[in-house]
């Protein structure tokens, strides 16, 4: 007799996560969405990369937080409500709320969810006058903002590049959404990292440490361990390269033999060489990004940059 093997865990399995895992490698250009990178392992792994030396956006957006801080404060209305659109470590809205003393809310949305519960927790207690809101979301799809925040006026933050993940149209109807969640006249604060030298670009998505290449690997890792996968993680590489025909950096995960992977019931064949395309993340100037803006329904206030012009932040204002 046989006995069919059982994945516990697959049994448990998110089955969105599962039908996009299907659907991904399905295609003849494989690809898998970077959303997923973000269990709690792989947030780690995200915050590890922003301390790397290669990896200038963040230090870059803090500086320029920091150094234009009383700027933004400014031109935010009085007592707002703060949404974060994949708030990550909130280290950045830490960095601002030096100079947004009368904030009447933050709310905090992200879809890596037991990371998100662990930086609330030590928010409320280092900001103890601060009424934190998060909300375990997926910000592609439909969700609510928590009642708790009232009738505040609303204000969106979004930094980190992250809207470069998405295909410049995906990116449109997300930032149109986001306007939608927001309201009227409402202001976003938005992180865009820009078009520089490929050599930078490069080392920043493939660091010496090897940080970035276990973080795009984490993504099998947690195929394996959430979809009962079997993918043998020693025979993928990280690639990092940059298209400059569509101004983005592409990751992949590069099958090193021709081989079978099995991930529940189903199986997927994988030729040598052939690869996932994990995440693109785009790469703006100035123009093109407050084009795309506008496009979406947000018109620019104003943009700062560093002064080797390596990343931006917008303020927008929805039409
Ligand atoms: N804002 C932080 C973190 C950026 S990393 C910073 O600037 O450093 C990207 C963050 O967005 C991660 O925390 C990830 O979990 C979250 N994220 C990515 N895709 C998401 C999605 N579709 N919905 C909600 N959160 C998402
Ligand atoms: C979150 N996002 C903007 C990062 C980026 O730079 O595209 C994710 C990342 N991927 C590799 N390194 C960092």
């Amino acid at each position: 007799m046989t006995v069919a093997p059982t994945f516990p865990e697959a049994v448990a399995a998110d089955p969105v996560f599962l039908a996009d895992v299907r659907a991904g490698l399905s295609k003849p250009v494989k690809t898998l969405s970077p959303k997923y990178f973000y269990d709690a392992a792989g947030s780690e792994l995200f915050e590890a990369i922003t301390a790397l030396p290669e990896y200038y956006p963040t230090r870059t957006e803090v500086g320029i937080l920091d150094s234009r801080g009383p700027e933004i404060a400014a031109l935010l209305p009085e007592e707002a409500a703060l949404v974060e659109f994949g708030s990550g470590s909130t280290a950045k809205l830490r960095r601002l709320l030096r100079h947004l003393p009368d904030l009447a809310a933050y709310v905090p949305v992200d879809v890596s969810g037991e990371f998100l519960a662990a930086q609330a927790a030590t928010l409320r207690q280092d900001f103890p006058g601060l009424p934190v809101e998060p909300v375990v979301a997926d910000f592609t799809r439909p969700f609510a903002l928590p009642e708790a925040i009232g009738m505040a006026s609303r204000a969106g933050f979004f930094p980190g590049s992250t809207v470069g993940n998405f295909e410049p149209a995906e990116a449109r109807t997300l930032l149109h959404r986001f306007g939608e969640i927001l309201g009227p006249a409402a202001l976003l604060i938005l992180g865009v990292d820009l078009v520089k030298d490929t050599a930078r670009l490069e080392a920043a998505y493939d660091d010496a440490a090897g940080v970035t290449a276990a973080f795009n690997m984490n993504l099998l890792k947690r195929i394996n361990r959430e979809l009962g996968g079997d993918f043998d993680l020693d025979a993928f590489r990280h690639r990092a390269v940059f298209n400059a025909e569509a101004s983005r950096i592409e990751m992949h995960l590069v099958s090193q033999r021709d081989q079978t992977v099995r991930i529940g019931g189903d199986s997927f064949t994988f030729r040598e060489g052939e690869t996932i395309h994990t995440e693109s993340s785009y790469k703006y100037t100035l123009e093109s990004f407050r084009n795309l803006a506008a496009t979406a329904g947000w018109q620019s206030v104003t943009a700062w940059t560093d002064p080797d012009a390596l990343f931006s932040v917008h303020m927008l204002r929805r039409d």
